[in-house]
């Protein structure tokens, strides 16, 4: 965390929040919603793609906030398949914007030491932002810092759909098709993700309250944090902020909390309550 401070004012409200957070408990892996880019151009009467124009900006300060934390990975939900449907000159733009940011950001990827990676149906990617795609991920393939994964073209369901058919695949070349028994370990072997932890910590700015395919397999246990602010709005108090709410979330997977493991229940008394409900042995 030592690489945030560097980057703020000592003493302002950014340097305040930072040193709130427990450097020992940040998320391994934040999946973010980039949502509201068109409400926010709606507001000022601008055409959506000025607010995708604004969007680049938090992206910038997100990727760099989160590589100076140490966070070890970072998911940025770039373009769905679903987002073919807008308007021709939208869907352009988009990949406009992603070719110049990642043409701009080279040198800072480098700099912050940051891997960039892209998970998605990348084959169906116009041909120069796929060239420009394929440069950047060659040319970070060495970093070993944050690892950078911009989903493009992705669709949650879509890459479940991939992972089974690769494991069938796989088996029908091993001759084992036969016997192919599938579980959750390599379901997860063959996600986009593989090899990474599942994300902590998924922020959908907008106040949208929907997972929208996104990364449906690998949020099984993520904490959600929903902000109203619009994407274009989202500054580094917005993240800090993220942080400190994950941090006061009691993660339980499914168990149960420390406190309440801790309060083991006597069993005589579960007996009593059952059976004042009929509900005995
Ligand atoms: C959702 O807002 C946002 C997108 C579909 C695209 C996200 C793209 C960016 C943030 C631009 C740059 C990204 C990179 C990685 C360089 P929306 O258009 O659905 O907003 P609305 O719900 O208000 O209409």
């Amino acid at each position: 965390m030592t690489g945030l401070f560097e980057a703020l004012e000592p003493g302002g409200k950014d340097w305040l929040l930072a040193e709130s957070i427990d450097s020992g408990r940040l998320p391994a892996h934040i999946a973010i919603i980039m949502d509201g880019n068109g409400r926010w151009a709606k507001r000022r009467r601008l055409p959506r793609a000025a607010g995708h124009r604004a969007g680049v900006e938090p992206v910038r300060m997100t990727v760099e906030t989160c590589a100076r934390l140490g966070i070890q990975a970072l998911t940025l939900y770039a373009f769905s398949v679903e987002n073919w449907k807008r308007p021709r000159l939208e869907v352009d733009t988009l990949w406009r914007l992603l070719r110049i940011y990642l043409r701009r950001e080279l040198p800072d990827l480098m700099r912050n030491n940051i891997q960039l990676v892209a998970m998605g149906r990348l084959e169906a990617l116009p041909a120069a932002a796929k060239r420009e795609l394929d440069a950047v991920i060659a040319a970070t393939s060495g970093n070993t810092g944050m690892r950078l994964n911009l989903a493009i073209n992705y669709s949650g369901r879509a890459e479940l759909a991939d992972a089974m058919n690769s494991l069938v695949e796989e088996a029908r070349g091993q001759g084992t098709l036969q016997q192919l028994r599938i579980d959750e370990e390599a379901i997860a072997s063959k996600l986009y993700t593989a090899g990474l932890p599942d994300p902590d910590l998924l922020i959908r700015t907008s106040g949208e309250m929907r997972v929208s395919n996104f990364l449906l397999w690998q949020i099984a246990y993520a904490e959600l944090y929903v902000t109203e602010k619009l994407w274009p709005d989202f500054d580094r108090e917005d993240l800090l902020r993220a942080l400190l709410e994950y941090q006061k979330r009691d993660r339980r997977f499914g168990g149960l909390g420390s406190a309440e493991t801790l309060l083991e229940e006597s069993p005589a008394r579960v007996e009593r309550w059952l059976e004042a409900l009929g509900t005995t042995r």
